[in-house]
């Protein structure tokens, strides 16, 4: 009733101060504040209206097996957004006209879609692209992403996914930016700029969703949607970080994860979503749950029935209820209960207002209806989409510089079931990438070696499943050839959400295909395509070169085959450990110390396979001792340390240099050391480049602890690069 009364009053003050003649009400007033825009609208909006733009619905094929329960209801005018599936920005125009003239107040619909890496240009997934350690690439491929997306009708992705990744059984490590904190912070800003741009209204931005708040990567086992056990002092030192710097750069809106974390699930977490996110961070976005994510506080035990998770969900700061109908069912019960305040339910839709409003939605709620061939996969962007993949691709091996490959090689077995593939290459989250718009390795081989090397194939075997018909013609083109190159791998689908594994090492039929190729004797290139790193503990002995080229999308092929004949120079580095054996799990370099030096393993090393941060390049790089410009400083100071590194090698490359900071002593143990600032350069044959690192204390040096203070204490620090240390000391 008050809700009544208030918006009639609003209706009733409006119409008396034009003295009978319509005046355009505030929020259609362009020239208006977004703050006053949104209060006006507010004011006029009915309580059905409200809980409205607090629900969305999804709209079009469902391309994604997890999400279930998709029915695809009539679009209602009053609806606050849809899940769209479509790339026809006609179709999207058509039901956003609906919202605008067939609703009583006109309130555009916001539009959101899972464009992970890349709407119909597929980019390498987020792992594969942190890899890179390029955060101008990464930020390009989210603009190229929000175009696409704009064009078709989307105004909003689902990304970037900042969980640090910390178990690679959980597919969804595929989506993230490695296992480091400060990594995953890092890109989620330059995502979030590729994506919002300077200004979200402009016209090609959308607005960003950071995703999953909070801890969701840490679901016991890897298994997904499972509870996740994370202390304080993780949550703060490894979890929050990337959120708190997305937040910090703008991120318009963040999606409340699925899992029950220590106990109070994240769509329920008063503490992650309210005093953290909005009342410390300053977030005044809005929060939108996952895929049933309210419904599924019931499953896990901490409400009664669907109305009590609305109630707790709301309450606890989740504005935008994803496909559930929670809210559309219960909220105004629950506000006429009084469980749920009117006030908490206006601060709920002035956020999602604000964010509409932000987006220019108002004053411009249709797209432009390109013709199809001006939409997607424009030439520039495919290029694009090629330098981002070879960026991407990590070397892991390569015994007697095996690769590039040689003038003298003339033939090449190109063997294994990825080498025609061209659905699995675009890796899970593939937007509306279609399997006729890649280019695959085969394609890509043909053409980086036409006219110098001939390129057998044979399948040699299926991704999974025991059927080795096809390895006597893989053994008899290998016998041909004068090198081998095994393109193994893992389906799309086994990684992302999901695709969980027990286990990292590839089926057994593709192991076996590998051990018999050996046995040839011809030398050995293993190309390896996946979402997760691989446990390759029989197959490494076997090969004389390893590449991981991850998921790389549409233009993957082209960017594999420029790596292997030399005309792109391997620049990555894993972002994520490749553990030995899946039994290491978890292993990350960033853990602490042991007690004792012992305590590991009986029948396996200690160390990884790869460890973060290793790849290969063709040509070497030295380099210098690191120097300080001090050897103490105050925390006030900062602290300028630098290398020169120098290209030894006849082929020009990229290299990223990595800065990590050690606390050898603090009040709280602190991990063996945290990664606190990267580069990348290119480096000219027999050209000397200066990585420096400007050592700021108040940023670099200080830790949180388990509320999530700030300490920052004297005393010795350790940094480092390529393995080389430097202690410096911090004074009061
Ligand atoms: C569930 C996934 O967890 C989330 O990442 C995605 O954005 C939504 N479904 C919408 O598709």
């Amino acid at each position: 009733m008050r809700i009544f009364i208030a918006s009639f009053l609003s209706y009733f003050v409006i119409t008396l101060s034009g003295f009978g003649q319509t005046a355009k009400p505030v929020y259609k007033d362009s020239s208006a504040s977004v703050e006053k825009r949104v209060e006006d609208l507010l004011a006029r909006m009915t309580l059905e209206e409200k809980v409205m733009q607090m629900t969305q619905w999804t709209y079009g094929k469902n391309a994604n097996p997890n999400n279930i329960n998709d029915s695809r209801k009539k679009v209602k005018p009053e609806i606050g957004s849809l899940i769209y599936r479509s790339t026809n920005p006609a179709f999207r125009n058509d039901i956003q006209r609906k919202a605008m003239e067939e609703s009583r107040l006109g309130i555009p619909i916001i539009h959101g879609f899972d464009a992970i890496h890349g709407f119909k240009t597929v980019f390498p997934i987020p792992l594969a692209q942190s890899c890179s350690w390029n955060t101008d690439l990464v930020k390009q491929s989210c603009v190229i992403t929000a175009r696409e997306c704009k064009i078709a009708g989307v105004d909003w992705t689902f990304s970037p996914m900042v969980d640090v990744a910390r178990d690679p059984r959980w597919g969804r490590v595929s989506e993230a930016y490695g296992e480091d904190p400060y990594a995953n912070a890092v890109f989620a800003v330059a995502a979030i700029n590729g994506y919002q741009g300077d200004n979200l209204s402009d016209k090609y931005t959308i607005a960003a969703c950071m995703k999953h708040y909070i801890g969701y990567s840490l679901s016991e086992g890897g298994r997904d949607y499972h509870y996740s056990d994370v202390s304080d002092q993780t949550l703060w030192e490894t979890f929050m970080p990337p959120y708190e710097a997305g937040i910090a750069a703008g991120a318009a809106t963040v999606m409340s994860g699925f899992n029950d974390l220590t106990g109070v699930p994240a769509s329920a977490n008063h503490y992650t979503l309210t005093e953290v996110l909005k009342e410390k961070w300053g977030h005044d976005g809005f929060v939108v749950s996952d895929w049933g994510s309210i419904r599924n506080l019931v499953d896990q035990g901490v409400a009664v029935d669907r109305k009590e998770a609305g109630e707790k969900a709301l309450n606890a700061g989740v504005e935008m209820d994803m496909v559930d109908d929670v809210y559309l069912d219960h909220l105004a019960e629950l506000v006429a209960e009084g469980k749920v305040t009117i006030a908490t339910v206006d601060e709920a839709v002035r956020r999602i207002l604000r964010v509409k409003f932000r987006l220019g939605l108002f004053d411009n709620p249709y797209v432009e209806e390109l013709p199809e061939s001006k939409r997607y996969l424009q030439p520039d962007d495919l290029a694009f989409a090629e330098q981002i993949a070879s960026e991407s691709i990590v070397l892991l091996k390569n015994d007697n510089s095996i690769l590039p490959v040689k003038a003298n090689v003339k033939k090449i077995a190109a063997i294994g079931p990825m080498v025609k593939d061209s659905l699995h290459i675009m890796g899970f989250w593939e937007g509306h990438g279609e399997a006729r718009d890649v280019t695959s390795i085969y394609k890509g081989l043909k053409q980086e070696f036409a006219g110098t090397k001939e390129i057998l194939y044979a399948k040699g075997s299926d991704f999974d499943g025991d059927d080795d018909s096809g390895f006597a013609e893989a053994l008899k083109i290998a016998k041909e050839s004068d090198l081998v190159m095994l393109f193994l791998g893992e389906k799309r689908n086994w990684s992302g959400e999901n695709g969980i594994r027990s286990t990292l090492a590839l089926p057994t039929i593709q192991e076996r295909l590998a051990m018999e190729l050996a046995k040839i004797g011809k030398p050995l290139i293993l190309v390896l395509s996946s979402g997760r790193p691989l446990e390759l503990m029989r197959l490494e002995p076997l090969a004389d070169a390893i590449v991981e080229i991850w998921q790389p999308g549409t233009m993957g092929g082209p960017a594999v085959a420029g790596i292997l004949s030399g005309r792109y120079n391997p620049s990555a580095k894993l972002s994520i450990t490749f553990p030995l054996a899946a039994g290491q799990i978890p292993i990350h370099y960033n853990q602490r110390n042991p007690a004792r030096p012992m305590g590991y393993y009986q029948d396996i090393p200690k160390e990884p396979l790869y460890g973060f941060g290793h790849g290969l390049s063709y040509t070497t790089f030295t380099y210098t001792k690191p120097t300080a410009s001090a050897s103490q400083i105050k925390k006030s100071e900062k602290l300028i340390v630098r290398t020169e590194v120098k290209n030894e090698g006849t082929l020009a490359g990229k290299e990223a240099v990595l800065w990590f900071i050690t606390d050898p002593v603090a009040s709280i143990s602190r991990p063996i050391k945290e990664l606190k600032y990267f580069e990348k350069k290119l480096i000219e044959v027999g050209e000397k480049q200066v990585f420096e690192f400007v050592i700021d204390p108040a940023k670099d040096l200080f830790f949180y602890d388990k509320h999530g203070n700030k300490h920052l204490e004297s005393g010795e620090y350790i940094v480092e690069v390529q393995g080389q240390k430097l202690a410096f000391e911090l004074v009061d």
